[in-house]
């Protein structure tokens, strides 16, 4: 897990300032340990840090059957380096204000065509980054880390599927995919793994979602500490607010969603469904013009211990099971299974969370469960996101 670089020699030489700086660059190591569903995950274990030389290289050791741990010490741009494409997208209905802060549409997987675009969208032509659309692969046995807040993946993002498991992404951010278009690229996407640890991340100017728990199972996955910035001048609800934020619809997965700052998103923070599990405690949504939950059918969620400040819709529907921490009262159910009484979500200027739900917390026992604390926005705030540990 160590590296020492060469620079260190000559720490005893420069200014105290400077060889604080390296001494932080001499030691790389995922820091902590995950908590709640991916309790466990080791990442690259005990394989030697290393800092990938190029873009390419990253994406070779990302990729390859070896288990690593990758130190991303500056920012890798992958913009142009799969060309741009010009073709046929759409303008979608929900971009009513074309020019002026909108977001028009890659036709993926016919999306421009199918109906999903809307009555009165039209067709035009779009030109993208082509890196952005699909993510760099990962294998099993990964930690990719970043130093302080230098660590930048801009362009394309990661891609964790097929059966690779045992991954960590900590202290890294991901930005820049195509983020005019719905359809430019998913930040993180997991579609099929296990044991999953996405921490201390930050995600910006993204496309489609920041993180997408796709279809296949995707079991045991922590969410934690990172933040989530919808801030947008290409928003699919007009509002300079990013829509595709979350979505979590595997078809056995167990996600803990700890510690996270969610803020400037207008929808699907989270969006969730299939067969998921999902543990929401101790996240701060901030700044929300439309809704963070959209509970689809089949997905059981325990939110608890979180603040909503500013958040239009905290539950848009609930399809599935939920269960809001209404009452103290109530939240004494969470103890037999959770192992701790449930803590209170906090509401400021935001609608109601609701959710009384107590069936499904059978589904918890003699998992690994995350812990709460009282809901704390300037805590959880001040954790979240890169350059945090
Ligand atoms: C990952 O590590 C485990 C445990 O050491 C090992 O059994 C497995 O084969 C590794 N996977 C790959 C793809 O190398």
């Amino acid at each position: 897990m160590k590296f020492t670089a060469a620079a260190l020699v000559l720490a005893g030489a420069v200014s105290s300032v400077e060889s604080a700086v390296l001494g932080e660059r001499a030691t790389y190591a995922v820091k902590g340990a995950a908590e709640g569903f991916a309790k466990g995950v080791t990442g690259g274990g005990s394989a030697a840090c290393a800092v990938p030389s190029s873009t390419t290289q990253l994406k070779t050791w990302l990729s390859d059957s070896t288990a690593r741990c990758i130190v991303l010490d500056k920012e890798f741009n992958f913009k142009g380096t799969e060309g741009t494409v010009t073709e046929n997208g759409c303008r979608p209905a929900s971009n009513k204000c074309p020019g002026n802060g909108g977001q028009d549409a890659i036709n993926q997987a016919s999306w421009c065509t199918n109906g999903n675009a809307g009555t009165g969208s039209t067709t035009i032509k779009v030109t993208y980054d082509k890196a952005g659309i699909s993510g760099l692969i990962v294998g099993s046995n990964k930690s990719i880390i970043g130093v302080g807040s230098k660590g930048v993946l801009r362009g394309k993002g990661l891609r964790i599927a097929n059966g690779a498991k045992n991954v960590i992404i900590q202290n890294i951010h991901i930005t820049e995919l195509n983020p005019q278009y719905i359809w430019g690229g998913d930040a993180i996407a997991v579609d099929g793994s296990d044991s999953v640890w996405i921490d201390h991340n930050k995600f910006s100017l993204i496309g489609r979602q920041m993180v997408v728990l796709g279809n296949g199972a995707s079991n045991r996955v922590t969410i934690s500490n990172n933040e989530f910035d919808g801030v947008t001048s290409w928003s699919a609800t007009c509002d300079g607010h990013h829509y595709w934020t979350i979505y979590l619809t595997g078809s056995n997965d167990l996600v803990t969603l700890k510690g996270n700052y969610i803020h400037h998103t207008s929808g699907r923070s989270p969006k969730t469904g299939g067969n998921s599990l999902i543990h929401a405690v101790n996240n701060y949504w901030y700044a929300n013009s439309g809704h963070a939950f959209d509970n689809g059918a089949g997905s059981k969620v325990i939110a608890e211990g979180n603040v909503f400040q500013n958040v239009v819709t905290p539950l848009l529907e609930n399809k599935g099971n939920f269960f809001g921490a209404p009452t103290t009262t109530a939240n004494a159910a969470c103890s037999a299974n959770l192992k701790h009484t449930c803590q209170i979500n906090a509401f400021g200027s935001s609608g109601t969370l609701g959710g009384t739900d107590t069936s499904f917390f059978g589904s918890f026992a003699g998992k690994n469960v995350a812990s709460a604390a009282a809901a704390n926005a300037g805590t959880i705030q001040n954790g979240a996101g890169i350059g945090k540990i």
